[in-house]
C-alpha cells in the first residue's frame, strides 16, 4: 500500500497564502515544488482546504503546461525542436536523447531519473542545436556530445 501523503507540508504552503485572494495558481506551484507533482490526493486536499470544487482545480491544472499530475524524473531533459536547431542537426540530437534514455517524448524513465520533453525554442538559437537539463544549457550538440552530457547525470 502506498504511504499516506504527508499533508503537513501542504498546510505550511496554505498558511503562507492565508487571506490572499486568488492565490490558487501560486499555491499549486508551491505545492508542486514541495511534492514534485500534483497527485489526485493532493489536489483533493487542496480543494477541500480552499473550499474550491475539484473540477475547478483540475481546470486550472490541465490548462497550464507548468503543472504535472504524474511523477516526474529528478532531471528534466528538454530538447529544442525549433527551426535554428532543426537546420543544424536537431533531429539527430533528439534521436540520440531518445536512444540514450530509452523513452519517448513526455515520458519518464522507470527509475524516475529523467523526464524527456521537447520545446519550440529554448531561446539560445546561437548555440543550436540545444538541450536543457533542469537549468543547464548544452549547445552546439552532436549525438556524441549528447551521450557525454547525459552520462554526467
Ligand atoms: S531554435 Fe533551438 S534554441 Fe531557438
Amino acid at each position: 500500500m502506498p504511504e499516506p501523503l504527508d499533508l503537513s507540508k501542504l498546510d505550511a504552503v496554505l498558511d503562507h497564502y492565508r487571506g490572499v485572494e486568488g492565490a490558487m495558481i501560486p499555491i499549486l506551484q508551491e505545492a508542486q515544488e514541495v511534492y514534485g507533482y500534483l497527485s489526485e490526493e493532493l489536489l483533493a486536499a487542496i480543494g477541500k482546504r480552499l473550499r474550491i470544487p475539484l473540477s475547478r482545480i483540475y481546470g486550472v491544472v490541465t490548462f497550464y503546461a507548468q503543472f504535472y499530475t504524474t511523477p516526474r524524473g529528478r532531471f528534466t531533459v528538454r530538447v529544442c525542436r525549433g527551426t535554428a536547431c532543426h537546420v543544424r542537426g536537431g533531429k539527430n540530437v533528439l534521436k540520440a536523447v531518445q536512444r540514450h534514455l530509452g523513452i519517448g517524448e513526455g515520458e519518464t524513465t522507470a527509475d524516475f531519473k529523467f523526464t524527456f520533453e521537447t520545446v519550440a525554442c529554448l531561446g539560445a538559437c546561437a548555440l543550436s542545436p540545444v538541450l536543457l537539463v533542469n537549468k543547464n544549457y548544452y549547445g552546439k550538440l552532436t549525438p556524441a556530445k549528447v551521450e557525454q552530457v547525459l552520462k554526467q547525470y
